[in-house]
């Protein structure tokens, strides 16, 4: 009886086997596409056989499949399209496209696709990269801080900072990133290197693309710096208006103070006229005092 259970269970997974291994026989091609920002993009994948229905996710990229999670397209449940049109799914046959208008430097990543064929059903990834604006960095010294800034471009892009050794001070520098629009963002380095600067140069690199190593640097020669700003060192904080701001609260509570004084003053004297032997009397029974006068 138990023999024959196992190879009841070992038929049931060998169809199941059978019918997956057969169901791969519509087979797909996803081809990865490069675009650049705020332009369209169309990422397809072509079927050996028609496509009645797709889905599309969302991946970190396709290596990582297990980082897709947003659905963009699933057409069993009738969504051909997301973000209110600007991506949308073209089908034709054998061809599945997946239009994207003004790509955001978001839209970079993989996108997995689920392809149904009535010759079963396949899948593919593609990748999307976006190429964004690569503006050249600005150093600027205030005589109190090294900022360096790189107003926009993608968010994978790095800041790095070195001296004139080459001597690598990213380290000791604090980044604040900002986005700007359509997942573009500003960075902004700021070195703690004060309040003198020791090395005689100082530079900030923008790392592009972290594999072919594109960058672009700009120096500023510290003699430079302290020239334009010849009195670094003494500049006192630009932070007066900050401290009038904290002392409003000070120089109004004496006043409060005064005017309460005033107020208790007013009020005893008010009472003390309108029934002088009161004055001798406990505050505790009033209602008797009302009566006697
Ligand atoms: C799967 O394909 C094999 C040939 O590769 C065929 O013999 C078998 O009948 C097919 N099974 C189904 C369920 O279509
Ligand atoms: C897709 O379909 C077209 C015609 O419908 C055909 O010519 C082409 O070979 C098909 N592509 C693949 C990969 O099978
Ligand atoms: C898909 O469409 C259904 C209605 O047809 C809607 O309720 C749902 O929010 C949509 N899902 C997405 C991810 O757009
Ligand atoms: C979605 O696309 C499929 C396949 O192209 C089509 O049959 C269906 O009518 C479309 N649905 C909507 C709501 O546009
Ligand atoms: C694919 O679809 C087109 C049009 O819908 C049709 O003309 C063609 O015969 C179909 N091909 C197959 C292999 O079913
Ligand atoms: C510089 O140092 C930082 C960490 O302090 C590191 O993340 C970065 O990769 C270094 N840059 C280079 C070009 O070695
Ligand atoms: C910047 O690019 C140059 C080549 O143009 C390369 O030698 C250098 O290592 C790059 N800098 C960084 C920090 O990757």
């Amino acid at each position: 009886m138990g023999s024959l259970q196992k190879t009841a269970v070992c038929l049931l997974f060998l169809s199941i086997f059978s019918r997956a291994s057969n169901s791969t026989l519509a087979t797909f091609v996803c081809s990865d596409v490069k675009t650049e920002y705020y332009k369209p993009a169309a990422i397809s994948c072509i079927g050996s056989k028609n496509i009645t229905n797709v889905i599309v996710k969302r991946c970190e990229n396709c290596n990582k499949q297990n980082s897709c999670l947003e659905t963009v397209i699933n057409t069993w449940r009738g969504n051909n399209s997301s973000e209110k049109g600007r991506i949308r799914l073209v089908l034709q046959h054998n061809v599945s496209e997946v239009h994207i208008q003004e790509v955001k430097a978001t839209d970079q990543g993989g996108y997995k696709w689920y392809l149904y064929s009535d010759a079963g059903v396949g899948d593919g990834c593609a990748t999307l990269e976006i190429t964004a604006p690569e503006i050249e960095p600005s150093l600027t010294w205030n005589g109190r801080k090294l900022a360096c800034l790189s107003p926009t471009g993608h968010p994978q892009r790095q800041l790095h900072w070195f001296d004139d050794h080459g001597t690598n001070l990213t380290g000791s520098a604090s980044l604040v990133s900002e986005e700007v629009e359509g997942g573009l963002t500003s960075l902004t380095s700021t070195l703690h290197e004060t309040p003198i600067l020791t090395a005689s140069k100082y530079c900030c690199t923008v790392l592009y693309d972290v594999h072919t190593k594109r960058n672009k640097t700009k120096c500023l020669s510290t003699h430079k710096a302290v020239t334009d700003y010849p009195h670094f060192t003494s500049t006192p904080d630009p932070e007066i208006p900050k401290t009038m701001k904290e002392h409003v609260p000070i120089i109004l509570v004496p006043i409060i103070l005064v005017l309460c004084c005033f107020a208790a003053v007013l009020y005893y004297k008010c009472c003390q006229r309108a029934k002088p032997e009161g004055i001798f009397r406990p505050i505790k029974d009033p209602p008797s005092n009302f009566e006697t006068t």
